[in-house]
């Protein structure tokens, strides 16, 4: 039924019209003022709307109004009027979307939560789920049904700007948490009133640019990138996702949006993906204008749209659509393949039900902004943090003790929050979330009277140290905050992974006074801090975990919440051995890997005991489920949560295995002296590696699981 409908709507539309199905522009096309430099606030544009949806017939817009921050009536009252001409035009409904990474952030008042790589460090996907579904009721509530969102890129370069909005290193995790996202989003159906579609982010190896830099060149050889890169995107695809954005960068010299093989072969026919795919920003007209691989629009436009993509996305202009209809009247495109595009577009439109309902009106979502979220965005905050080191166990910080909080992480929001926060570099943090607390307040909050606060530096510059190293004086503890502020794609490119010098004399300087230091790393990725952490007493590691970050760091510290944080990628000692945790046996040697710490890593305030590992069979055969279980007993005085992770280690296989991978994981919580059995199935597919034919293999042989330090082997024999 929705396939006649979606045909008879290909049948009634003119080719300017499919070819504005095809088009996405940003929503200050129809607000007052010069596009990027609205008005304050802004104003929005009959005229401009006119021109936009009435004469262009433009099928989707993204974005918010530029410098604000719309409550959801203010969507209701703009996004009415957008779908209303639409109607009344095409009578096809417009697809708005919004880059809702870690909570409705582009909504005032919305719950927002741990970006991605922190929610990765909870180890705790029914978690993720959850935080998924508020996104979901809350950009309903301001009458926005697509989600750009989960970005499923495996952070494969520390360096790389966007390391915090993946979850980490590992293709495991990112398709566990991708899924638990998608589900969040989608729900049962996206029909559903409180559910909006999600957008899989970035199709594909756009985490992998060789030199850290936002997309810069990838190499990745088909077994890499049928290992790490395509099946998290599968397993999505198989779990009802049906839109996905394509990668902006190029792989092996081919920008990702002209390559047919990538995007038709592997993702269409044979991965089975038969939504829409949408491009990233701007980037049909970077093919010429930045990649070089066509000389004009109209030739970056063909390509494109030959190699697979649906919809553009572009910025300023409305020209897209007027090129995708002059090469079709030109016969370079034929108009079965805009009908192609414009039959997945209109499939997700109607499968979200927009047809019959394109805005709802707030009070329909009473629950928006509202205290139960509130408790959920805090607890993926608290459990984004991850304790790297407490020697001597200066954590908890005993009741009497003098506190010094110093650095410039410690009294700003932006080091907590983020990209994607109320600006695209998250810049606006502190104006918008004057309500929440920073690190500084929060700890002067769980500590009355016993806090002393001073900048010390700002990211790259000192500032005032003689009033730093004379209030560490009269402290017995230094809280030393440092790591990164917020930025997000080329803005945040860096040169070096090693911190600034400034942060980097600050803590010498600190450390001079002999008094203990707790190092607080608050960042989006692995910022080099092997010296400083060596000379603390304690290290977190805190990946943007939020609003409420400040508090749940200041719990921590206090020891109101027993830290549960593991890290999501291997954090680096040195900057030329950026080696992941599932590398090759050679790598091994040497002293090559050689991390600060481990992925995997994160220490709490009691001490969980694994024994009684066991295997229910020592052999496994193709048809096979293992069991595999191990006993978690809480033996410290304190109750805490905590992950298990289950690796596997392929000991002789026909292409160099990686020494270990993640094959499962799971949260638990547990009382003192309370003990579980903890139980994973593994089955042959999880132990496949991608063979030398590129094709997924399990091949015969021994492996060996380990969780911590317990390890059991077993046969795989495939007859
Ligand atoms: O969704 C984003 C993408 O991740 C990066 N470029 C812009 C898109 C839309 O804002």
């Amino acid at each position: 039924e929705q396939n006649e409908f979606v045909a008879s709507e290909i049948q009634r539309l003119t080719l300017k019209q499919k070819a504005g199905q095809m088009t996405q522009v940003a929503v200050d096309l129809v607000f007052e003022g010069q596009t990027y430099v609205l008005t304050v606030p802004p104003v929005f544009s009959e005229e401009k709307l006119n021109h936009v949806i009435g004469e262009q017939e433009i099928g989707s817009i993204l974005n918010v109004p530029s410098r604000s921050i719309p409550t959801p009536a203010e969507y209701r009252e703009y996004i009415g009027k957008i779908q209303e001409k639409a109607m009344a035009t095409t009578g096809v409904p417009v697809i708005y979307g919004q880059d809702a990474v870690h909570g409705a952030n582009y909504v005032k008042g919305s719950t927002l939560y741990a970006q991605p790589l922190g929610v990765a460090a909870s180890f705790n996907t029914e978690l993720a789920t959850e935080l998924a579904r508020i996104t979901a009721y809350e950009l309903k509530a301001a009458s926005i049904p697509w989600n750009f969102s989960p970005a499923m890129d495996v952070g494969r370069h520390p360096a790389w700007p966007r390391t915090w909005e993946s979850f980490g290193e590992d293709t495991y995790v990112n398709q566990q948490f991708g899924l638990a996202m998608l589900h969040g989003y989608q729900g049962d159906g996206i029909s559903g009133k409180d559910n909006v579609v999600a957008c899989l982010k970035h199709f594909t190896g756009y985490g992998a640019p060789a030199s850290g830099r936002d997309r810069t060149p990838a190499y990745l050889p088909e077994r890499q990138l049928r290992e790490h890169y395509l099946p998290q995107f599968q397993a999505a695809i198989d779990s009802g996702a049906i839109t996905i954005m394509i990668n902006s960068g190029e792989i092996n010299g081919v920008p990702v949006h002209t390559s047919k093989e990538l995007l038709t072969d592997i993702l269409r026919n044979e991965m089975g993906f038969e939504g829409l795919l949408v491009s990233d920003w701007q980037d049909v007209r970077y093919l010429y204008e930045r990649h070089k691989v066509a000389s004009n629009l109209k030739e970056a436009v063909r390509m494109a749209i030959g190699a697979g993509m649906d919809m553009s996305m572009t910025a300023v202009t409305t020209e897209f659509p007027d090129v995708v209809v002059e090469l079709v009247q030109e016969g370079e495109l034929s108009e079965s393949r805009i009908d192609t595009s414009v039959a997945r577009i209109l499939a997700v439109k109607v499968a979200l039900g927009l047809y019959e309902k394109n805005v709802w009106d707030p009070e329909e979502f009473p629950d928006f902004g509202g205290e139960r979220f509130a408790r959920k965005a805090l607890q993926s905050a608290e459990e984004a943090i991850v304790l790297l080191k407490n020697d001597g166990l200066p954590l908890p910080i005993a009741a009497d003790q003098r506190i010094l909080v110093v650095g410039p992480t410690a009294d700003n929001m932006r080091s907590l929050n983020g990209g994607w926060t109320y600006s695209w570099q998250g810049q606006e943090a502190d104006r918008y979330l004057e309500d929440f607390h920073t690190i500084r307040e929060a700890i002067q909050r769980q500590f009355p009277g016993r806090v002393t606060y001073a900048s010390g530096a700002s990211f790259d510059t000192l500032q005032d140290v003689t009033t730093a190293v004379s209030l560490a004086r009269e402290s017995d503890i230094i809280v030393l905050c440092v790591g990164e502020l917020s930025y997000t794609e080329d803005p945040g490119n860096i040169n070096s992974l090693v911190l600034p010098l400034a942060q980097r004399t600050l803590f010498d300087e600190l450390h001079q006074v002999g008094k203990p230091i707790v190092l607080v790393m608050a960042a989006g990725r692995p910022r080099l801090m092997t010296g400083l952490a060596n000379r603390s007493k304690a290290v977190l590691f805190a990946p943007y975990p939020g609003p409420r970050g400040g508090e749940a760091i200041a719990s921590i510290l206090s020891g109101r919440i027993n830290p549960s944080g593991r890290l999501p990628l291997t954090y680096p000692r040195h900057t030329n051995a950026l080696v992941q945790y599932d590398h090759k046996p050679t790598e091994a040697r040497n002293g090559t890997y050689n991390p600060l710490f481990e992925f995997g890593y994160g220490l709490s305030y009691t001490d969980f005991v694994y024994s009684d590992l066991s295997v229910s069979s020592r052999v496994m055969n193709p048809n096979d489920t293992m069991e595999i279980s191990v006993r978690v007993t809480n033996e410290g005085q304190r109750a805490g949560k905590h992950s298990v992770l289950l690796y596997t280690s392929d000991l002789v296989a026909s292409v160099t295995p990686s020494v270990k991978r993640l094959r499962k994981f799971t949260k638990i919580h547990l009382e003192p002296g309370e003990n579980q059995i903890v139980t994973f199935n593994l089955m042959p597919r999880d132990i496949s590696f991608v063979g030398r034919d590129n094709r997924a293999i399990t091949e015969p042989g021994t492996f060996r699981i380990s969780i911590g330090e317990l390890t059991a082997e077993f046969d795989y024999e495939p007859e």
